[in-house]
């Protein structure tokens, strides 16, 4: 494909499926199936996604049939997002033979034979919500895909934990881990300062007046789960591996690529230790090795598991 005109996280979000699909750690995920407790239509289980974006984990979910019974509390602060979640996911569980419909509160139900989930959806600030519900509700499972990478770990986790039940669990896919590679090597020197200026940018990220990033989140998220009272069942290698086979990149992994190394160009447009000619010249010639299929990708993350081990 040529060099994309404008740029969105919505078809960002929608082209890293096929990738994720790839990098998930099959190992954490067959524990999270393991440790899921058995649910009944009393009781089903009660899911809580943070930062869940255009819906791709519940759609993952589902089609893993590893939902039978579930509540899906989906939240995001983009409404957007969510709202193309709210309109992807009825005609997708349509062509796999689920039913769907919107219940009274606002809710999807999707269901067949043998599982049955309602899904609601909220925009709303991580930080918001925490403070809303602390005390109020719980849940069973608490998921946060490439989200934590996103946030101040340090105040956000420990109110994430305290909104899962004892016992209960916590799956952290794709939490990013600091290392970015990109073939071929250009100027290898370069390559490296641009890493690293990228990973600084991501580590020094304000918003709205609160830290929100940290580019090593996925190693680092062993010790705050340990400080939080919870116990890592498992832990793996989540990496993005994104390159052209024969026929091109696969699925719409092409503007994946470009809407990374886009996003990299905005996090060093003005840095002050990179000469702004160079860095133009480093991302006119990313851009072109995707268009020719040569540019291979690789982004270091890991999966975690844990269980919250706190007594009722
Ligand atoms: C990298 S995207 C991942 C989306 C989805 N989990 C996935 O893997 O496809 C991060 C998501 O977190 C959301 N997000 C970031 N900060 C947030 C916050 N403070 N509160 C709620 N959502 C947030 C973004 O809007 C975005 O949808």
């Amino acid at each position: 494909m040529s060099i994309p005109l404008t740029y969105s996280l919505m078809r960002y979000l929608a082209a890293k499926r096929s990738v994720d699909d790839r990098a998930l750690n099959w190992q954490v995920w067959q524990c999270l199936v393991a440790a899921l407790p058995r649910t009944t239509t009393e009781q089903p289980l009660r899911i809580l996604e943070v930062g869940a974006g255009i819906g791709s984990m519940v759609e993952r979910l589902l089609a893993g049939d590893v939902l039978t019974h579930a509540t899906y509390t989906a939240i995001d602060k983009a409404p957007t997002l969510l709202a193309e979640a709210r309109r992807h996911l009825p005609q997708w569980a349509d062509q796999r033979g689920f039913q769907v419909d919107e219940n009274r509160q606002g809710q999807l139900r999707v269901w067949r034979a043998g599982q049955h989930i309602t899904i609601e959806t909220e925009a709303i600030d991580v930080a918001r919500f925490m403070a809303r519900e602390h005390g109020r509700r719980t849940w069973d499972l608490l998921i946060g895909q490439a989200f934590l990478d996103l946030v101040d770990m340090p105040t956000t986790l420990p109110g994430l934990c305290s909104l899962v039940r004892p016992g209960g669990l916590l799956y952290f896919p794709t939490t990013f881990d600091g290392d970015t590679v990109f073939q071929p090597e250009g100027d290898a020197e370069f390559d490296r300062t641009i890493e690293a200026c990228y990973h600084q940018t991501i580590d020094q990220r304000v918003l709205d007046g609160k830290p929100s990033g940290d580019s090593r989140a996925g190693r680092r998220l062993f010790a705050y789960l340990r400080t939080a009272g919870v116990d890592v069942l498992a832990a793996g290698s989540s990496d993005w591996v994104v390159f052209a086979g024969a026929n091109g990149y696969p699925a719409d992994e092409a503007y994946f690529l470009h809407d990374i190394i886009h996003t990299i160009y905005v996090a060093l447009t003005g840095h002050p230790h990179l000469d702004a000619e160079r860095l133009d010249a480093w991302v006119a010639q990313r851009h072109t090795q995707i268009e020719q299929g040569a540019l291979v990708y690789m982004a270091h993350q890991l999966d975690v598991l844990g269980r919250v081990n706190r007594k009722p």
